[in-house]
């Protein structure tokens, strides 16, 4: 079967490449791959500066954002062949730490977790692959064209949840939302915060293009002039660049109570000074809150199924701005300047 490979550290060395069938260890499901997204992740890995292969295999099946449709299932396990499904992309460290132990490998307290597609287990950018019932997500057939933004909606409804929970500490009644970012994962965090009736703002460097409109058809209100402006006194920034620069300035800018999300992965290696006292006086004199949030467990992908089936199904289409064929995959790499997301078509 084709599969779009990596020799993990090695950029320039993806390539559409004939693998082995599945393995039948991967599971008793046998899935057919109709859609894989496109994320900063995918493109770290193709330039060599993320990713591990399987022990053993010198090259890694990539893609973690899927949407597939079920081939063969066993007998009751909950799904059945035509069944359109998403894989989880984590899965529990073998210790397993306490976290992975109870289904939190989202939390995983020992890094010896592993990824589909991303660290040391193949992705599901092949024509086939397999998984156990436990890792696959059912999507509504309403889904179809769309269903490929369950994972990007998985992360940011973990983190939506993680916000909550540090927000019940005390009597919480937030109002004012700030997003930075106006790609896939700011627009599904800002499209959560409209469902939940809050007054959401998004942050993006862009004055033309798709991202404006799609901001405001699900009743947020777009900015991109000045970000201390914008952010005002957010109750909650969620923060979806990891540009260093939009991220000092979100920190100490939200009201009393504020909590900020941290979802973006940044690259490092360029410095910024910071009045660390100042930081710290603001966060402490207004019990303020900063956290990072990554991945997502099976809770948080029925969570996201959830969002994904309440929202205009017409909107979420208008975030896939292109759906390259797999022949042409590697077109679907570099962003367009009016891309939100680029999808691959394996078998639609
Ligand atoms: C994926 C997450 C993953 C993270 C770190 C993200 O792109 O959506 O599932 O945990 O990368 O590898």
């Amino acid at each position: 079967m084709r599969a779009i490979t990596v020799v993990p550290g090695s950029a320039g060395s993806a390539q559409l490449t004939e693998m082995p069938d599945p393995p039948l260890e991967d599971g008793p499901m046998l899935v057919q791959t109709m859609y894989i997204g496109m994320c900063g992740t995918d493109r770290e890995i193709i330039h060599g500066d993320y990713g591990t292969a399987p022990a053993g295999d010198d090259r890694l099946i990539i893609g973690h954002e899927s949407l597939g449709r079920v081939l063969e299932a066993p007998a009751d396990c909950g799904f059945a062949a035509g069944d359109l499904v998403v894989g989880i992309v984590r899965r529990p460290d073998a210790v397993p730490c306490p976290n992975c132990a109870i289904g939190e490998w989202d939390m995983c307290r020992n890094g010896q977790y592993t990824e589909r597609g991303i660290k040391e287990r193949h992705g599901f950018a092949s024509e086939r692959y397999r998984i156990r019932p436990e890792f696959a997500v059912k999507v509504d057939p309403a889904l179809h064209r769309v269903g490929v933004l369950l994972e990007p909606t998985s992360v940011v409804s973990k983190a939506w949840e993680h916000i909550e929970r540090i927000g019940s500490r005390a009597r919480w009644t937030p109002s004012r939302v700030f997003i930075t970012g106006a790609g896939p994962i700011g627009l599904l965090a800002a499209l959560i915060g409209t469902q939940r009736g809050l007054d959401v703002h998004v942050f993006d460097r862009v004055t033309d293009g798709p991202k404006p409109q799609l901001v405001a058809d699900i009743g947020a209100t777009y900015h991109s002039d000045s970000i201390e402006l914008a952010c005002g006194a957010a109750d909650v920034v969620i923060e979806c660049t990891g540009v260093s620069q939009l991220i000092l300035s979100v920190i100490g800018n939200t009201s009393p109570g504020g909590i900020v999300c941290l979802t973006g992965v940044s690259s490092g290696g360029r410095a910024f000074p910071i009045d660390a006292g100042q930081v710290n006086r603001s966060l402490v004199l207004g019990n303020e809150v900063v956290f990072g949030s990554v991945n997502a467990n099976r809770r948080h992908y029925e969570t996201g199924a959830e969002v994904l089936a309440r929202a205009d199904v017409s909107w979420l289409e208008r975030l896939i701005t292109r759906r390259v064929p797999l022949d042409t995959w590697s077109d679907a790499l570099a962003l367009q300047p009016d891309d939100v997301k680029a999808t691959i078509e394996f078998a639609v």
